[in-house]
């Protein structure tokens, strides 16, 4: 490890200032080589506040991915409490199928502050430009049944919204299934993909893969992305640390797992789902079907009324042919 990293340990796992004398003898270098190091790991983006007569603190809300950060902002039992942080990785979903096998216990973390093959819903692509979203992936091993498998991405979608909403002034809707909305565009998609035990008839665990855009990306995104997808900091003009929403989506999805079974989480999610009232057209195998959304079901499925029945989609895209409600 060099001077860069045993000062960023060292200042990360402390929660307040530490002199710059106790720095230096803790990892054996001079005074100046710490400050040289807080000034090169500020370079790097992280904020180190620095005062007088105390010494240096990492910010709490330092905007760069850092482990201790989320750590030390977690109330969970078991979600997050193995954390794997990285710089860059092709998909963090895929990292955390291949741990998964390997015996990582329920609740483990992949979080990356870039993805360079992001996957989103169906085959599509998610942009994961680095230093700006929140890529974040766990490994879940609850004990349900596969019939309850298709309940997890609707519960983590109310699970994310509810942490966006507690660290920044934004109202966030959920179009369903898996993408929330900030007015009129999308800030958050969830990637849920299941392992089953087909014998026991349950699942044995899910990666749910979130990919939060909280930083202002319009460059890297274009005008074509950028016309229907935002970010928090473009919706709110807040800043806000990956770290702080990480920990804050951990600790909201730990809470709402623990009831998901009851299902009291969909009354939430029929309030935030921005489809219902609306004309909408989907494909089903290949039919296209045009109908008013009429609400979710207790499946967490769209119930849409065609004109000449109902039909409930448990899974696929809608697109909305209309957006007016009645
Ligand atoms: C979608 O919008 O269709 C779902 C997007 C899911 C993106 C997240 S980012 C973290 C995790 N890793 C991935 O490769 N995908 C998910």
């Amino acid at each position: 490890m060099n001077v860069n990293d045993m000062v960023l340990k060292l200042l990360s796992e402390e929660n307040d200032y530490i002199s710059g004398e106790t720095a230096a003898n803790t990892i054996g270098v001079s005074r100046n080589a710490v400050w040289k190091a807080v000034k090169a790991l500020e370079a790097e983006g992280h904020t180190i506040e620095s005062l007088h007569s105390k010494g240096y603190r990492l910010a709490p809300d330092s905007i760069r991915l850092n482990e201790h950060l989320i750590a030390s902002r977690l109330n969970t039992v078991r979600l997050g409490r193995h954390l794997v942080v990285l710089e860059e990785v092709d998909s963090t979903n895929d990292y955390a199928k291949k741990l998964a096998p390997t015996g990582a216990v329920h609740g483990t973390a992949v979080v990356a502050d870039r993805q360079t093959a992001g996957k989103g819903r169906v085959g599509r692509s998610f942009e994961s430009p680095g230093g700006k979203g929140l890529y974040v992936s766990i490994i879940v091993r609850p004990d349900f049944k596969i019939s309850d498998a298709g309940l997890i991405t609707s519960m983590a979608a109310c699970a994310v919204a509810n942490a966006i909403e507690a660290v920044c002034p934004a109202e966030v809707g959920i179009k369903w299934v898996n993408d929330l909305y900030i007015g009129s565009k999308k800030v958050c998609g969830i990637l849920t993909e299941a392992t089953l035990n087909l014998e026991a008839r349950e699942l044995d665990h899910a990666v749910i893969g979130i990919g939060v855009n909280v930083l202002s990306a319009k460059a890297e995104f274009g005008a074509d992305l950028s016309s229907r997808a935002t970010s928090i900091e473009d919706e709110t003009g807040e800043r806000i640390s990956r770290n702080v929403l990480c920990a804050e989506i951990l600790n909201k999805l730990e809470e709402y797992m623990t009831n998901m079974k009851s299902r009291v989480f969909l009354d939430e999610y029929r309030r935030r789902e921005i489809l219902t009232g609306n004309m909408i057209t989907t494909r089903v195998g290949d039919k296209e079907i045009t109908g008013k959304a009429v609400g979710i079901d207790d499946n967490a499925g769209l119930v849409i009324n065609t004109g000449q029945g109902t039909i409930t989609l448990h899974s696929g895209e809608a697109q909305l042919s209309r957006i007016k409600k009645d």
